[in-house]
């Protein structure tokens, strides 16, 4: 069995939730995937005072130079977030001909375009599974599984602190900043929650879910948003009164060969589909003429959760690296 050395920049929420994943995993995944993934560096601006997970403390770095310059490693895993740092850190890991991982859709949806083609220059791979809806494997089912379907839409509850906010606000009422302190408390939360309630966050996932549905560029600049951060009690009351929830939708809908994209608060009937959706959770729902409707529903946010994706695309990528 090959081990495949990797290294990680970023030990926040999803960072660890991913390494955990990795560490709690290591025999399932040596088993089923028949790889050993060694976490030979992280990088982390602070480094943790008690080491977790049984990790050695010379494991961790400050300096991402550490995991750029060492030749054992050939996967990285991006997980700062931003679009500064990760942006020069993802262009000089690919650069250097190694695989490169990352859940940052904000960079995703800004850069992506000009990743992918530098991915494939370079002959490596760029995955990017926990961009999207957390744990929900939707990128890699639009990659593989759904490959043979003539997808007609794909629309989503796509954030899960704005669903979290919503289903609280619908059921119980309350207050929605103490709501949204509750989601950022829960690690839900973007580091600066406007992209969250604006719908920007909701925005990113749908233009890169728009991009692999139906091929061609990720076109963040024309998906069309409003958060939900005006929603007033009378407008869940109304909802109420005829049998719907107000659910924040991402959509990306092909008509005469033209893809529109959007993300919008929408009634949605309780007995529906997407109105089953509640709290953290996220769903993606793909329209097929000869598939039907396929659904996936899962966490969409959260360290743990968010982190098995990440970790999906790191023994991927490490699999690919031992060929
Ligand atoms: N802030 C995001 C959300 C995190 O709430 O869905 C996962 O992308």
């Amino acid at each position: 069995m090959k081990k495949i050395s990797i290294g990680i920049l970023g030990f926040g929420v999803v960072g660890r939730g991913t390494v955990e994943t990795l560490i709690a995993r290591q025999e399932e995944v040596m088993l089923k995937a028949d790889i050993e993934v060694d976490i030979k560096k992280i990088c982390d601006k602070s480094i943790p005072s008690e080491i977790p997970f049984g990790l050695s403390a010379e494991v961790f770095t400050d300096n991402a130079e550490d995991l750029l310059e060492d030749d054992e490693i050939s996967v990285l895993v991006e997980m700062i977030g931003g679009v500064g740092f990760s942006k020069d850190f993802i262009e000089k890991a690919l650069k250097k001909g190694k695989h490169v991982i990352t859940a940052n859709k904000h960079l995703i949806a800004k850069f992506g375009n000009e990743f992918f083609s530098l991915a494939q220059e370079n002959n490596v791979l760029l995955l990017i599974e926990a961009s999207t809806a957390g744990a929900i494997p939707c990128i890699r089912a639009l990659r593989k599984s759904l490959v043979s379907l003539d997808i007609k839409a794909v629309k989503g509850v796509l954030n899960g602190t704005c669903n979290f906010i919503l289903t609280r606000l619908q059921n119980e009422g309350g207050d929605y900043a103490d709501v949204l302190r509750q989601a950022q408390e829960l690690g839900y939360a973007e580091a600066d929650p406007t992209f969250d309630v604006e719908g920007i966050d909701s925005a990113h996932k749908t233009a890169i879910l728009g991009a692999f549905a139906f091929g061609g560029e990720i076109d963040f600049e024309n998906v069309k948003i409003k958060g939900i951060s005006d929603l007033i009690t009378d407008d869940f009351r109304f909802a109420d009164e005829i049998d719907c929830n107000i659910k924040l939708i991402g959509s990306a809908v092909k008509k005469d060969g033209k893809v529109y994209m959007s993300v919008l608060p929408t009634l949605v009937k309780k007995t529906s589909k997407l109105g089953q959706v509640h709290g953290v959770m996220n769903a993606v729902l793909f329209e097929d003429e000869f598939s039907g409707p396929i659904m996936m529903e899962g966490h969409g946010a959260g360290g743990r959760a968010t982190g098995t994706a990440v970790a999906a695309d790191i023994i991927e990528a490490c699999k690919h690296a031992a060929k």
